[in-house]
């Protein structure tokens, strides 16, 4: 089992240059606008002015959660949106940015990362955050969903007009569960701007979209989104330590 999950893990690499990715959340549906108030869109502005999306989510007044490999030189946050030519959103900038301390940029362990807004944001029905799940259940997480603006090609990123949701049922594996991941099977979950957007199961989130591997032998894909429950720990301290602290200005 071992030996098959590191030929996935060089997979994936790959997939993460875009050579191997489907279009689109895929096998989803268009989200009941709205209704998914924690949604954010990430605009990650990069070297030489390029920009590329992530999703995220409201976790308070203060922050957003998304995957540590959103990372970019700064961002702009869309809150309250459904369509992305809305003029109407809630829009803010990232002070400071904390990826988690022990994230992985070859296994993407850990792919997690807290953005605090420029300032707080004001909760509407549009606008509001999500609960975390906890740890108290041993047994994978039920009815669980993945959202996301992502429409990613082989070569580019782009995104679909409208948010977009789609079912995912999480699969025991014993090599998600030695990385810390909730895993999904098959055709249906995330793609190419999808990464760091919420798997919310009953109502709280569980997960961050991390990546995906797509197995050479043309066996189902393997959804991956990092554990909230296990690093519960690590966003309370992050969080107050750094409302403590005055923004970094630069
Ligand atoms: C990151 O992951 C790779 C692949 O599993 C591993 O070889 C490396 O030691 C890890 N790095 C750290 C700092 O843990």
């Amino acid at each position: 089992m071992l030996v098959h999950w590191e030929l996935l893990a060089g997979l994936l690499v790959l997939t993460l240059e875009g050579r191997a990715h489907a279009a689109g959340i895929v096998n989803g549906r268009e989200a009941a606008p709205h209704s998914r108030p924690y949604m954010v869109l990430l605009n990650r502005h990069l070297a030489k002015g390029r920009i590329e999306y992530c999703g995220g989510f409201l976790l308070n007044a203060d922050f957003v959660m998304t995957a540590a490999h959103c990372q970019a030189r700064f961002f702009t946050v869309f809150l309250g949106l459904h369509n992305i030519k809305d003029s109407g959103a809630t829009k803010r900038t990232v002070t400071q940015a904390f990826p988690h301390k022990d994230y992985n940029a070859t296994d993407f362990r850990n792919d997690i990362m807290l953005l605090k807004l420029s300032s707080k944001v004001h909760f509407t029905t549009n606008v509001s955050p999500v609960a975390l799940g906890d740890q108290s259940d041993v047994s994978l997480p039920k009815s669980c969903l993945v959202s996301g603006w992502g429409a990613g090609t082989e070569q580019n990123q782009y995104l679909s007009e409208v948010l977009m949701d789609v079912d995912v049922t999480l699969v025991d594996l014993e090599q998600c569960a030695k990385r810390n991941l909730y895993c999904s099977h098959g055709d249906a979950g995330q793609s190419k701007g999808d990464s760091g957007g919420p798997l919310v199961c009953d109502g709280k989130a569980y997960g961050v979209v991390s990546t995906t591997f797509i197995p050479k032998s043309g066996a189902p894909k393997i959804h991956c989104f990092a554990k909230i429950p296990d690093v519960r720990r690590w966003i309370r301290s992050t969080m107050t330590s750094a409302l403590k602290r005055p923004d970094k200005r630069d």
